[in-house]
């Protein structure tokens, strides 16, 4: 038996303080009856529903984050045999990864068995924040860089605000490095948000989603997310 706030934040649904909150607030129930007592005390069979979401206490959940390298597909299989996301993890669980990056992107991807995690951070209306390092044909300019800044049309659809700095230009061999910060996650989006102002993505890579980076890992590696990490990557999706 543990206590009901200790077991809500172990699997993975908030921190133990906000379960705590949540308990108070009368927004968690155990087999069905809402409980408000701090110290009760829960077994694995019991079923704990928070803000009206079934936590599987059964299932092992993992959590991973990847540095995806280039040529790599963000799928679990792919029909004409290329490389997954998957294939790179080395586990038993049925994994997958959250949202998508393409073909030739690198960077940081998450891969879960989280249903419920993934479905909140891949909802259009979950404001999660990803950083991308676009490597463009062209020395981008400051007017362009405006442009990306307040919006651009894209597939008949106005993009929402975006942080854009220019990091770098390389005058000899016309090229530029612009840091682009949005929250949509629209098909191909950082391609697609260039392309309208007139310049070609050579190379993309995303360096940072939510509140996670890519900070010791090599492309092809992974590590597990801590316990923490995915306690406010819930707390960002509420
Ligand atoms: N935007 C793109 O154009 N491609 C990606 O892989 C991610 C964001």
């Amino acid at each position: 038996m543990e206590r009901l706030q200790k077991v809500i934040a172990n699997l993975g649904y908030t921190s133990r303080r906000k379960a705590e909150e949540l308990i108070l607030e009368g927004k968690v129930k155990v087999n069905g009856e809402t409980v408000t007592e701090l110290g009760t005390k829960v077994k694995i069979s019991d079923t704990i529903e928070v803000e009206n979401t079934i936590l599987d206490n059964n299932k092992n959940y993992e959590y991973y984050l990847l540095y995806k390298p280039r040529e790599v597909i963000s799928s679990v299989s792919d029909e004409v045999g290329r490389k997954t996301v998957t294939d790179l993890i080395t586990t038993s669980e049925r994994i997958y990864p959250v949202g998508r990056l393409d073909y030739d992107t690198t960077g940081l991807i998450l891969l879960t068995n989280d249903g419920v995690l993934t479905n909140k951070l891949t909802h259009p209306s979950s404001n999660i924040e990803k950083t991308y390092i676009a490597k463009v044909e062209g020395i981008v300019s400051g007017y362009a860089i405006k442009k990306l800044r307040s919006g651009v049309l894209i597939d008949g659809k106005m993009t929402s605000k975006a942080k854009v700095k220019l990091k770098s230009i390389d005058k000899k061999n016309n090229k530029s490095l612009v840091e682009l910060t949005i929250h949509e996650g629209r098909n191909h989006q950082v391609r697609k948000m260039f392309e309208c102002i007139g310049y070609e993505v050579l190379k993309l890579k995303r360096e940072k989603y939510a509140n996670l980076d890519l900070r010791g890992l090599k492309p092809g590696e992974y590590r597990k997310l801590t316990n923490k990490e995915i306690a406010v990557l819930y707390s960002m999706v509420k």
